[in-house]
């Protein structure tokens, strides 16, 4: 195996900045945009529930999995499967999971960009007082209107993908990772004032049975598909984000802890997210189905209502957009480090190709919601194509073959010095879940729900 104890992109100073990383590139739109919307169009409680067995039975191990090979590598995901391939003598088709994962992230920053363009607009659409005496309706024409405008959905698109370019080319160590530190504590501070507000509203109970209640009847193949995609989108797996991440990871550090700190906040995050919308979406008779926009249209609604709501609307959507920023460059990280040690190029010019190529692909999304929204693929718009072909196809193929490469084709005795846990019972278990589990588990769902 290769015993790198450090990569050419450099190396995260501790333990708790790669979590730090690691929780920067989790949370973001998938967990407060994503999250309540999909539980809205797939019915509730059912669906949740399924999410979070998938994040525990399969998307935790799979992240174990997925940064121990990075460690491993210490390089670009591709590089790196190409490399801990070669030293166990295997073909070198497994860079394949490096080169889907790269193709993925590509494809999804493309449309997190439009979407986080949303979230730079609302700072200023909030900060301008857009939303004062707002109502169930003035909110939907706000958001309505903002759709309508193909140039104002550029625009944002357009600075969002220059700020996430502009931190990738400088290497994540010097920008980010200090605004993180201090933001994403902030959003959780926010996060719990939005809870204790939907507490207050008529709308809990109906909006916390509507999260935790389960029926059954409500969940199709197509539902638990959801959920699987979901569950890594946003634990960030599956495409070589997190692979990339771990290629910095200190090598005495402990993968199995790490990673759990990381599921728990990002799980966390969601269903506060959760929490929070749908008191509001019930308490104003508004449709928990109404897809990508129900964030956009209820959060104005509960700030408008709160004392100095205009302010914490503000910071609220600047803390989103903070959110969606440090986990978009670790889409575009895998590329780009790719980009730097095969290609020879500066990781300016690197990210200044991805980003352009991202951003033009990018106005697809745009389109989808105007002049192209009756253009459907299979009943979906070139967004929604994008994103149930990459976040419920992709990613947890991805997963698979990580799960079945670390699984079946590494030696145990590599496997267990790199990922270093300590509790044998747990390793035990945790090989058990890549070799059968989670292969099984995601190859049934996939055929299950494609039919
Ligand atoms: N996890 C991020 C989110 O929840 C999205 C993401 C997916 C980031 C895959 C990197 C890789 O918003």
């Amino acid at each position: 195996m290769a015993a790198e104890q450090s990569s050419i992109h450099g190396l995260w100073r501790n333990r708790w900045l790669f979590i730090l990383a690691a929780t920067g590139s989790a949370v973001g739109l998938g967990n407060i945009w994503k999250f309540p919307y999909i539980t809205g169009e797939n019915g509730g409680g059912a669906f949740v529930l399924v999410y979070l067995f998938c994040i525990c039975l399969i998307g935790l191990p799979v992240m174990v999995a997925e940064v121990m090979l990075g460690r491993a590598g210490r390089q670009s995901p591709i590089n790196t499967m190409t490399a801990v391939a070669k030293d166990l003598r295997l073909h070198r088709d497994w860079a394949g999971i490096g080169w889907m994962g790269a193709i993925a992230g590509f494809l999804i920053l493309s449309f997190y960009s439009v979407i986080a363009g949303w979230a730079l607009s609302y700072i200023f659409k909030m900060g301008g007082g857009a939303f004062e005496g707002a109502t169930a309706e003035s909110s939907g024409e706000i958001f309505g209107a903002l759709l309508a405008n193909p140039g104002e959905l550029l625009t944002w698109h357009t600075i969002f993908m220059v700020l996430t370019i502009a931190v990738v080319a400088r290497g994540v160590n010097a920008g980010l990772e200090k605004a993180i530190r201090i933001l994403m504590p902030l959003l959780f501070v926010l996060l719990i004032m939005l809870l204790g507000y939907a507490l207050s509203t008529d709308g809990f109970d109906q909006g916390f049975s509507f999260l935790f209640n389960f029926d059954a009847s409500k969940l199709t193949g197509e539902s638990v598909v959801v959920a699987l995609g979901h569950a890594f989108f946003t634990l960030s797996l599956g495409l070589g984000a997190i692979m990339a991440y771990g290629a910095y990871m200190p090598s005495d550090v402990s993968i199995g802890k790490t990673v759990l700190a990381v599921g728990v906040l990002d799980t966390v995050v969601a269903l506060a997210a959760g929490l929070a919308i749908f008191p509001i979406v019930f308490a104003n008779g508004m449709e928990p189905g109404a897809g990508p926009g129900l964030l956009f249209q209820t959060l104005p609604l509960a700030f408008s209502q709160m004392p100095a709501g205009t302010v914490f609307g503000t910071l609220f959507f600047i803390l989103v957009a903070f959110a969606a920023w440090s986990s978009s460059i670790s889409l575009a990280e895998p590329v780009v480090a790719w980009a730097v040690e095969s290609k020879g190029v500066s990781r300016i010019k690197a990210g200044a190709w991805v980003g352009f190529s991202a951003w033009i692909l990018g106005i697809g999304t745009v389109l989808s919601f105007n002049h192209w929204s009756d253009v459907t693929f299979m009943g979906k718009t070139f967004f929604d194509s994008l994103d149930f072909l990459t976040a419920n196809i992709m990613l947890p193929l991805g997963g698979l073959m990580i799960a079945v490469f670390v699984g079946w084709k590494m030696k145990e005795a590599d496997v267990m010095a790199e990922v270093k846990m300590s509790n044998p019972v747990l390793f035990e278990a945790w090989r058990l879940i890549l070799k059968y589990v989670a292969p099984v588990g995601i190859a049934f769902v996939l055929w299950n729900g494609l039919q």
